[in-house]
Order: C-alpha cells, then structure tokens, then sequence
C-alpha cells in the first residue's frame, strides 16, 4: 500500500478501537504522577504498529519508545490526549509521522470523535477530509485565538509554564487549553487556532502537527523564533502573521 494510505488507514483503525472504547471502564496505569497510560494506548499502539510494519520501515511509538532510528521511520502517538480519555472528554487523536531523520515528511492526525482526518505531505500541502487547508489570516495577536498545554512536569516547575500562559493570556483575543496537541497543530493548519505554544512535548505529540501546519502556509519554530525539530523540548506555531509579536513572549519562558 501506498505510505500515505497505510498511515491513513491506521489511524482510522486505531480512532474506531478508540471510539469503540471510549464509554467503557478501561485500565488506566501511572507513568509518572500525572503522566497516564489506558488499556486503549496500549492496544492502540499495537493495532497502529501491526499496519505499519507491512511497510517494512522501522517505527519509533510512544509507549514502547527507545532510541531514534536513523533515516526513514514512523513515529507514533496512539493515542494524543490521554489523560482526556481516561476522563471521557472526547478529544484525542492518533498521530504519525513518516520522518526522515528529524523532519517530519507525512503527517496523520485522526480527530477520531469529529471523525475528521487531517493529513499533509511535504510540499504537496494539508488537507482535512479531502479538502485543502490554510492557517488563517489573522494578523495581531490581539485579534487571535491561541493553543497551549501544561507539561507532564508543571507540578515540580509552574512558574513558567504559568509565566508564558499569564502573558499570552493578556496579549490575545483568547487561550484555549484542550489536552491534545497534535489536535492543537491540525487546529492551527486549518485557521481555527492561529498560533501554538508549548514546552516539553515528546516528538511524537509535534511531528505529524508541524508539518500540517508547514504544509498550510504556517511556521513553525522554538520559542526563540529558530528553526525547530520534533526533538527539541520547546515549539511555537502559528499561522506566520502573528508570530514574530509571539517571539518575545515565548522566549522569556524557555524550559
Ligand atoms: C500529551 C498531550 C497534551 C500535552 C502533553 C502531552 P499524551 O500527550 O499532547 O496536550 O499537554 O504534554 O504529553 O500523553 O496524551 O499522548
Ligand atoms: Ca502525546
Ligand atoms: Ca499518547
């Protein structure tokens, strides 16, 4: 199957286990003392795996991460959102990535309960249910609506996660805090979120998001305005008009 199919189809595969699931009482584990991981992660990641493996590339997954592979892999999100599962708020979503070395080249995301499936390919654009799509055209910070989220680690270090989330807070039109950022970055592609910030994500929650929102029209860089790959520990993305007013507040909170 062709890549972009098979990463298509196994996002799809593992949004219908997770929708299949999503009412039920599941397993939830700690990872950390917030960081959770459900019985739907689990059996996610092996569904999405046992796709993907057909390709012959090697993977890199989230809940059975080791080292990073060199060259061409998938990197895997099952399930982005998962503390959002674990309560029943119905946002989530699988994400993967096709990755050459650091950059991300094919990116899915499956926002399983709206059932809609955003995916881009490097220079060939993003799209959302077939559709192409564009990062909106929002030009101050003062007129835009801005994406965070909170680190596994916010409890042992808030003020700055807090610090940036005050200062953006008063900036712009207004801050939503989903739990999924994978979600967040497709939100940006497609204009319905005009910029992104947060710090210590994993490669797999940016990998796939980034590229949609490179490959409709938006730019995406660290806090300090620099080029970003998926495994640095600080990203900024917006729809490029607003971001250089974003810069100089994100760079104060560099983790
Ligand atoms: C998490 C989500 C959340 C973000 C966390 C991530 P997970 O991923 O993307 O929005 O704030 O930092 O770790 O654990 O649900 O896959
Ligand atoms: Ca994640
Ligand atoms: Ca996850």
């Amino acid at each position: 199957m062709e890549l972009l199919a098979l990463a298509k189809a196994a996002a799809l595969a593992a949004g219908r286990l997770q929708r299949e699931y999503f009412d039920k009482n599941i397993e939830v584990k700690r990872k950390g003392e917030i960081d959770l991981v459900t019985e739907v992660d689990i059996k996610s990641e092996a569904l999405i795996v046992s796709l993907l493996k057909t390709s012959g590339i090697p993977i890199l997954a989230e809940e059975q991460a080791k080292t990073e592979p060199k060259g061409r892999y998938w990197l895997v999100d099952p399930l982005d959102g998962t503390t959002n599962y674990a309560h029943h708020f119905p946002w989530f979503a699988p994400s993967i990535a096709l990755m050459e070395d650091k950059e991300p080249v094919l990116g899915v995301i499956y926002h399983v309960m709206l059932d809609e499936i955003f995916w881009a390919e490097k220079e060939k654009g993003a799209f959302l249910n077939g559709r192409q799509i564009n990062v909106s055209q929002v030009a101050k910070l003062n007129d835009a609506v801005l994406a965070t989220g909170f680190p596994y680690g916010v409890h042992d270090q808030p003020e700055k996660v807090v610090g940036a989330f005050h200062d953006f807070l008063i900036k712009a039109q207004g801050v939503r805090r989903a739990g999924a950022a994978a979600l967040d970055l497709a939100y940006v592609a497609c204009g319905r979120f005009d910029g992104f910030w947060e710090p210590l994500l994993k490669p797999w929650d940016t990998a796939a998001g980034i590229l949609l929102v490179k490959e409709a029209g938006g730019r995406v860089t660290n806090y300090r305005g620099e080029a970003y790959d998926p495994f640095q520990n600080n990203i900024l993305a917006s729809n490029g008009l607003i971001h250089e007013e974003m810069i100089p507040i994100a760079s104060k909170y560099v983790p």
